[in-house]
C-alpha cells in the first residue's frame, strides 16, 4: 500500500499559490489508517514510550491511537485558552505574527519518554514549540512523528536536536 495515494492535493488552498495536503481520503480509509499507524509504531523500534503527545487540532487524529498502540497515555498540546487547569506556555511563529501553545502542567512527570506526534511537519515552529513544552516539564522526547513532511521548508532543522521521522514526503 502507498500512503501517498490517500493524501489529495487542494491547489490554492487556504491561499493562492498553496498546494494544501488533504489527508481526508487516509482518515475514511481503514485500512491505511491502520497501515500508518503500523509504520509509525515500526518508525519506534520497539524505544518505550510513557506519553504521546498529539498538537491541536490536526494532530489528534492520529495521536491517540498510537497512545493506545503502544499502552501509552494521551496528552494534548491545545491552543491558547483551551486548557482548563494550569498551564505552561509557548510562543511560536507563524507565517504573520505569533500564536500560542499550552499544555497542562501536570501531563509529564520528569524523566518520561514522549512521542510528539503532529499531521504536517512544515516549517517546525509548531513542532517545535510542542518539544520545547515537553522539555519544560522534564520529559524526554524520543521522537517526533509526522504523517507529511514537507522538505522545502527545513523543518527538520529546527527538530535538529530530535529524532524525527514522516511518512510521506513533498
Ligand atoms: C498546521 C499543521 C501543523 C502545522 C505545521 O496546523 O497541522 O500543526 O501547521 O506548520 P509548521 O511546521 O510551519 O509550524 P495549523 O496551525 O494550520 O492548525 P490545525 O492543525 O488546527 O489545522
Ligand atoms: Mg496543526
Amino acid at each position: 500500500m502507498n500512503l501517498r495515494d490517500y493524501i489529495r492535493e487542494i491547489q490554492d488552498f487556504p491561499k493562492e499559490g498553496i498546494s494544501y495536503k488533504d489527508i481526508s481520503p487516509m482518515l475514511q480509509d481503514p485500512k491505511a489508517m491502520d497501515h500508518a499507524v503500523s509504520l509509525f509504531i515500526e518508525r519506534l523500534e520497539s524505544q518505550h514510550i510513557d506519553v504521546v503527545v498529539g498538537i491541536e487540532s490536526r494532530g489528534f487524529f492520529f495521536a491517540p491511537l498510537l497512545a493506545q498502540k503502544l499502552n501509552a497515555g494521551f496528552v494534548p498540546v491545545r491552543k491558547k485558552g483551551k486548557l482548563p487547569a494550569e498551564t505552561l506556555e509557548e510562543n511560536y511563529d507563524l507565517e504573520y505574527g505569533i500564536d500560542v501553545l499550552e499544555i497542562h502542567k501536570d501531563a509529564i512527570s520528569k524523566g518520561q519518554n514522549v512521542l510528539v506526534h503532529d499531521d504536517v511537519l512544515a516549517t517546525g515552529g509548531t513542532a517545535r514549540a510542542a518539544c520545547n513544552l515537553v522539555e519544560r516539564l522534564g520529559g524526554k522526547v524520543v521522537q517526533c512523528n509526522f504523517i507529511i513532511e514537507l522538505g522545502f521548508l527545513n523543518g527538520r532543522k529546527k527538530l535538529s536536536q530530535f529524532p524525527v521521522e514522516s511518512l510521506i514526503q513533498y
